[in-house]
């Protein structure tokens, strides 16, 4: 595997493969790499010629510099995933390579950029969006890999491409779990053991919404859930929108596409889920 740590580098690179008509796949990550990663590098070696992972973490998305300062850091670790997977290139920009251009964090989101993520961690996709923006710019990739884990991004994600009209499809790809429901994620290294258990409560309930689709009406079931999770979490929200809009809904006709979306701290760790309510 080869690591860049400048824009200017690895953009000569790439066009060197591209001259010889090579695809390239894009799997952008800020480290602290889990399975869930590995999954998005696989896929992307399978569909490109060559694949380029970044490691960056990218400040402008944090609202919180708590949150920035205690997002884990495992460069070694990663650096050996990457390669137990075969991926090629290793993007590790700094944070004056990459925003020497001042980053544009003026867009307008619509219903994407409303709730949940959005309320809860203002300027949040702002910041993801002006680093996608400027990794697509660099990298110019064929495709790049999101994980639906991170749903209301990879809706902001797609809805920056096609404003840009940039040739890049994105894919999403779906969650992985581990065998007690809970999504992987980087934050989990700050689970403590006992929490590793108690987090699969998330997943149980979003289950519980599927079994009780039409059962129960969606208010009904956000608020049983919400209160439940109180019992060790501290919930942010617990809701179900539409997939496309993101927008909640009221009652079940106003949707084709349900899907419940939650945010909960367990102790200091902030998790994220989602799960289509239909099959
Ligand atoms: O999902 C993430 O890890 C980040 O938001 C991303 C897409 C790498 C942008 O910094």
């Amino acid at each position: 595997m080869k690591q860049y740590n400048t824009s200017k580098a690895i953009r000569s690179e790439l066009e060197q493969l591209r001259k010889n008509s090579a695809t390239v796949g894009f799997v952008p990550t800020m480290g602290a790499l889990h399975q869930g990663h590995l999954a998005l590098i696989k896929r992307a070696k399978a569909e490109n010629k060559f694949v380029v992972c970044s490691i960056f973490v990218n400040p402008l998305q944090f609202n919180r510099q708590e949150d920035l300062k205690s997002y884990p850091n495992r460069m070694e670790q990663d650096k050996k995933m990457l390669e137990s997977v075969n991926c090629d290139y290793l993007f590790t920009p700094s944070r004056e390579d990459l925003y020497a251009k001042a980053p544009n964090l003026d867009f307008e989101f619509g219903s994407l950029g409303v709730g949940m993520e959005a309320e809860y961690r203002p300027g949040h996709f702002e910041g993801v969006a002006a680093v996608i923006d400027r990794f697509l710019d660099v990298l110019q990739p064929d495709r790049a890999y999101f994980g639906e884990k991170d749903y209301q991004q990879l809706a902001i994600v797609k809805w920056l491409v096609e404003q840009k009209d940039s040739n890049t499809e994105i894919v999403g790809c779906e969650t992985e779990r581990f065998p007690n429901g809970l999504a992987m994620s980087s934050r989990n290294y700050n689970l403590k053991e006992a929490e590793f258990e108690q987090a699969s409560e998330i997943y149980k309930l979003m289950q519980y919404c599927k079994r009780q689709l039409h059962q129960k009406t969606p208010q009904e079931l956000s608020t049983y859930a919400f209160e439940k999770l109180k019992e060790d979490f501290q919930p942010e929200y617990f809701t179900i929108v539409d997939e496309e809009t993101l927008k909640p809904i009221q009652s079940w006709s106003d949707t084709a596409k349900p899907r419940v979306f939650v945010a909960a701290y367990l102790s200091s760790v902030r998790l994220i889920d989602n799960m289509s309510l239909i099959d």
